[in-house]
């Protein structure tokens, strides 16, 4: 299985969601492949926000050498799953699915943790105090993720 996280700058929110999903794929000794990308080119090539990089790290996570990049439409054939963070992530990311069958690889994270509620992870890039909030949220959907796609 080869899995996705997406959201705006590839700085805040994705690399989280890929340093947790990493660890809980450890923890369940699944040998998926895991990545994230934005859907804007603003940080390219850059590290994660240092405050993300705290909440990881107080949770045990590294997440320092990763390095942002942009969403392609090739994505859509290197990747199953595709989870985007919010609406607009999504909607970004459906506008470059190449035909219908693609937009299904495409959900919103947090519906992983509670199905069609359609809930956005906020963006923290602007709120010093969201990140514990993201990083809780994240926590809770890859649990999501986990108990719906591994079988036990
Ligand atoms: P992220 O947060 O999408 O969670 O990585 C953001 C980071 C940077 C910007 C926006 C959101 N920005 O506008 O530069």
């Amino acid at each position: 299985m080869k899995i996705l996280m997406v959201c705006l700058g590839n700085i805040c929110r994705s690399p989280l969601a890929e340093g947790i999903m990493k660890n809980k794929l450890k923890q369940h000794n699944l040998d998926w492949e895991v990545g994230s990308a934005g859907t804007g080119s603003w940080h390219i090539g850059s590290s994660p926000d240092p405050r993300s990089i705290d909440i990881a790290r107080q949770n045990n996570i590294d997440i320092t050498s990763q390095r942002g990049r942009q969403f392609i439409r090739q994505d859509f054939d290197q990747y199953d799953l595709i989870f985007a963070m919010d609406s607009q992530n999504y909607q970004n990311i459906l506008k470059l699915a190449p035909n219908d069958e693609t937009k299904e690889k495409v959900q919103l994270i947090m519906n992983l943790h509670q199905p069609g509620y359609n809930q956005s992870v906020p963006d923290p890039y602007w709120d010093d105090n969201g990140f514990q909030k993201v990083f809780d949220m994240l926590d809770m959907a890859c649990d999501g993720i986990v108990k719906n796609y591994v079988k036990t």
